[in-house]
């Protein structure tokens, strides 16, 4: 008899029928083996390689530098780990803009390379040739609107985008574009909670907002904000569940403290 667990994996059509079912979709990014392993473990829908690595995993002030080459290493890390989450890796700037065939070749790569559920990608009506092509060869494809940060040098500013009622109309306008073309789902950032939730009820493709108020389908959360890890990055719709920079800084000084001193290791912590 086998011992093995069965685990029933998340797939796109999961969130489909949970979006349909009215139950919130959890995502959160994970870049690494060891924290994607705790975050499928508790039980998370969606796993996110988000080219926010650029900035927690590798110190870039942008997700601007990060490469094709650092996005399956991320990718392919992260699948090693999990068993049940669904795993979306994100196209980085740079790997899909130029025309559709680098766009289907960068996605490819990620999905051959990593082992992947799906790729993710910003951008509304500028990239839906692209999105079809991708999608015609069996991948499927997430977008991403509002503050699409791989285009922060167009917006100069973090701020909270499509306030004003042009902005707002041209971000439905590319949502239903996105659904149309075939996305799965939408990721939202940063735009009021207000015109998310008018998104989220127009489309019937699960909506997950990041800075976009409860009205969507799902939220997800850059891992190390919501841990809590970098005390300098403290923007409103982040809510930080532990305080890690703290309990890591205690548990590094403690262990210099101890080594220090010569109380570690003591005896019974050697051969
Ligand atoms: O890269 C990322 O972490 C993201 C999320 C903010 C949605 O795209």
């Amino acid at each position: 008899m086998s011992v093995h667990k069965e685990v029933k994996k998340v797939t796109t059509h999961t969130l489909q029928e949970m979006k349909l079912a009215g139950r919130k979709i959890t995502m959160l990014t994970g870049y690494d083996f060891s924290l994607a392993r705790i975050i499928d473990e508790a039980g998370i829908d969606v796993i996110l390689v988000g080219d926010s690595a650029s900035n927690v995993m590798a110190g870039h002030e942008t997700t601007l530098p990060i490469t094709l080459e650092q996005m399956i290493y991320h990718g392919a890390s992260v699948v090693r780990a999990v068993e049940r989450a669904l795993i979306v890796v994100d196209l980085p700037f740079g790997s899909y803009q130029g025309n559709s065939k680098e766009a289907l070749n960068s996605a490819i790569r990620i999905m051959k390379e990593t082992g992947a559920h799906a790729v993710k990608l910003e951008g509304g009506g500028e990239v839906v040739e692209s999105i079809q092509r991708i999608l015609s060869a069996g991948i499927p494809v997430m977008g991403h609107l509002g503050l699409t940060p791989q285009s922060i040098y167009k917006f100069g500013t973090y701020a909270v985008r499509a306030k004003e009622a042009k902005e707002a109309n041209r971000l439905m306008e590319d949502a239903k574009a996105l659904q149309q073309a075939g996305c799965f789902a939408l990721v939202l950032e940063k735009i009021p909670s207000t015109l998310a939730a008018q998104v989220a009820a127009s489309l019937h493709i699960p909506i997950i907002g990041i800075g976009a108020g409860n009205g969507v389908d799902g939220q997800v959360l850059v891992v190390h904000d919501m841990l809590g890890i970098n005390n300098e990055f403290n923007p409103r719709f982040v809510r930080k569940y532990r305080n890690l920079h703290q309990e890591m800084l205690n548990a590094f000084q403690e262990y210099i403290t101890d080594v220090r001193s010569g109380d570690f290791p003591n005896s019974k912590e050697q051969y």
